[in-house]
């Protein structure tokens, strides 16, 4: 089949909030960068798009915080963001900004033409909203309990937990993330993308077409949404920043930033081919194009249904052919995070490890979360460089480079005559080009990366078993031709680490002196050309490639990391103040009673609770519980247990709950029982009370 030509490949836009961390590198931006990159030197056309998400409400937040206006927030995070991916090497084309003019227009042309084609449903509807903060609660700004897995800190219009995209009167027990008080509802108008009318054309698109070709990870999600049903979303916003909805009746309202943000994709594109005097419309509506998006996960369901509900609705546009997301990185066995400063942050890496890029690409791709969950560690992370980059790619090119210095004062050899060895070494080096590109078709670029490094350890083995150093004092042809061998190899690494280690390939071919002219190899013909490396071509002086990182440099990570850790322990207690005191009269309206759980099982798809048959020497009632995470169901049968027996009864997920079991945090901070006979060491077990 013939390849196409011109490829659009969007990463991810960065919410505006915070620097870059591992966790969007290994998830997006690297993978991104490898296949943009390796797209070009297989001579494609490609436009590889990214910018600042700088509308939303993590921004408008982020400004509460710190006292700032929203514009300031995103002109700060923008400029480190932008200047931090420069410096990592990753090559958008365009790096653009949602709050850039260009975007502001296409968002607002968009959503008209939707409008103009009656695409849009318009409905008043009763939204959740802080009366004290005079304030709709839409996504971040509220939280509750996800109606789908019981997370409960589900946001407005997602769960991070299980991924599911909501509307924010869909969360069971919601609280302002503003006030924290318990929102009203209250009628407003908004306009809304049907997307049950789209069911059918995304079910073929994706359950039929896409069927084989996406990850399963990909294909999965968007099933299990399909299979739940799709329902209207609202696609407009009650807040003061953002994109205003440009049609009657939208004053003081916005768009919502899921609406505006991919958007941004063609925006940044536009101004892109603006600046080339290129023409935009071909990377987005020639049907020859290849629209590739890559994601986290959690942002599976707005590049795989909603926008592509958006750019069918809209006519004009292609569609996605593949969304290549990943799972989530976690950092030393915790999930990573922005608030918690739970990360490695890309302009702190920088500084620490200033001529390191390639380091951290290579760490990250060879434990990318393609397919799971994965996690980073700084030990991995000195292994894979000492034991991989050093040990194996440094050590071979290096011995290449130093050897033809010392024996042909940097000259390469010509060779005589070639043996089985040589000849099979040159034919599997020549394999290369296509082993590593039919890995990288697949999205695979852990198994990519290794490719690479096998080439590296094909090099290393061919010089152990030839051992030019010996041959040399009986055979000096023999040793030229050996030599001849090992240099293609060290050209061959040159050009094909390029989407990888893009800072060391161009340092080898500056020692090996192949940076311009006829000498330059293209990825094809590393295996099409017999002679990468021609006989009497001069290369330069060794120069090491990579270096050892000490057990101090990585001592100095796991300290900060540490500090994190304690900081953040000092924090929760300084923010969980004693509740409010109460008199003994309110302490006697609890009932509350030993009781003896006397069945258990899991509640289907809630990953927190457990459904409870307890024996509370009154009656034998139900109560679900929140301790699935801790416990398993059979574990819990039999034991017993501290209940609230008089707490008003709640329906949960369906299943009525009649009391509460008690429960506390143990000082590692695991849920245990409020027992009558336990023996575990409790905090205040007054204070750790957890409705469960
Ligand atoms: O999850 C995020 O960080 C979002 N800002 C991603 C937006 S991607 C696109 F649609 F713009
Ligand atoms: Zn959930």
């Amino acid at each position: 089949m013939k390849q196409p030509k011109r490829y659009t490949i969007t990463a991810a836009l960065p919410y505006t909030n915070g620097p870059i961390h591992i966790g969007h590198l290994a998830g997006v931006y690297v993978p991104a960068d490898i296949y943009a990159r390796y797209k070009r030197l297989t001579g494609h056309d490609v436009a590889f798009i990214c910018g600042s998400d700088e509308h939303g409400v993590p921004i408008t937040i982020k400004a509460k915080k710190e006292g700032v206006s929203p514009q300031d927030i995103v002109d700060k995070y923008h400029a480190i963001i932008k200047q931090s991916f420069e410096d990592f090497g990753i090559t958008f084309d365009n790096y653009s900004r949602t709050t850039a003019k260009t975007h502001h227009e296409t968002a607002s042309a968009f959503f008209k033409t939707l409008h103009g084609k009656g695409e849009f449903i318009e409905e008043v509807s009763e939204q959740l909203y802080d009366a004290e903060a005079n304030q709709f609660l839409a996504d971040r700004f509220v939280i509750g309990t996800c109606p789908k897995c019981g997370n409960e800190e589900s946001y407005g219009d997602q769960c991070e937990k299980c991924g599911t995209s909501h509307n924010a009167t869909d969360l069971i027990n919601p609280k302002s993330a503003i006030t924290g008080n318990t929102p009203s509802l209250k009628e407003t108008k908004h306009w809304f993308l049907p997307l049950d009318k789209h069911e059918d054309f995304l079910k073929q698109w994706i359950l039929k077409d896409h069927k084989s070709d996406w990850k399963s990870n990909v294909y999965g999600q968007c099933k299990s949404w399909i299979d739940d049903g799709l329902r209207p979303r609202a696609v407009t916003r009650d807040l003061d920043w953002g994109i205003p909805v440009p049609v009657d009746g939208g004053e003081g309202k916005v768009l919502y930033v899921w609406f505006d943000a991919p958007i941004g994709y063609i925006s940044a594109t536009k101004e892109w081919a603006a600046r080339e005097g290129k023409d935009w419309e071909p990377y987005w509506k020639n049907k020859d194009t290849k629209l590739l998006h890559f994601i986290g996960k959690d942002n599976i369901v707005f590049h795989c249904i909603i926008f592509p509900a958006m750019l069918k609705a809209e006519g004009s546009y292609i569609l996605p052919d593949n969304v290549p997301a990943n799972e989530f990185l976690n950092l030393e066995g915790n999930k990573l995070s922005t608030s918690k400063n739970w990360a490695v942050w890309l302009p702190e890496y920088l500084k620490d490890f200033p001529d390191k890029q390639d380091v951290l690409r290579y760490a990250l791709t060879a434990n990318a979360p393609e397919s799971k969950d994965n996690d980073f560690t700084w030990k991995d992370f000195q292994a894979r460089n000492n034991n991989e980059l050093v040990a194996i790619f440094g050590n071979f090119i290096n011995r290449v480079v130093v050897l033809t210095n010392k024996y042909y004062d940097g000259v390469v050899p010509e060779p005589s005559n070639f043996y089985e060895i040589d000849n099979e070494t040159l034919k599997t080096l020549k394999t290369y080009p296509e082993v590593i590109s039919n890995s990288l078709e697949r999205y695979r670029f852990r198994e990519a990366g290794q490719e690479l490094m096998n080439l590296a350890r094909l090099g290393n083995k061919y010089l152990a078993d030839e051992e030019p150093w010996k041959v040399i004092k009986q055979d000096e042809s023999r040793t030229q031709t050996i030599m001849f061998v090992a240099l293609q190899i060290a050209s061959a690494l040159a050009t094909l680490s390029e989407p990888f280690l893009p800072f060391s390939s161009i340092k080898l071919k500056t020692i090996l002196n192949i940076t311009q002219g006829e000498i330059v190899t293209t990825w094809e013909e590393v295996s099409t050309k017999n002679t990468l490396l021609p006989a009497g071509h001069k290369i330069g002086k060794a120069e090491l490639l990579f270096s050892k990182i000490e057990d101090q440099d990585i001592q100095t990570q796991l300290d900060k990391l540490q500090a994190t850790k304690k900081a953040n322990e000092t924090e929760n207690k300084a923010i969980e103040p004693q509740k409010e005191t109460i008199n003994f009269e309110d302490f006697t309206k609890l009932d509350i009673r030993v009781g003896t759980i006397i069945e258990a099982e899991k509640m289907p798809k809630a990953k927190k609770l457990l459904v409870l048959k307890v024996d509370t020497g009154i009656d034998t009632r139900t109560i679900v519980s929140g301790i699935a995470e801790s416990f398993s169901a059979e574990e819990v049968i039999g034991k017993q247990v501290t209940v609230l027996v008089n707490l008003a009864p709640r329906k949960l997920r369906g299943i009525e709950s009649e009391g509460m079991i008690l429960m506390t945090e143990a000082e590692d901070g695991k849920l245990v029982f409020v027992n009558p006979d336990t023996t575990t060491t409790l905090k205040t077990v007054s204070n750790g009370l957890h409705i469960s």
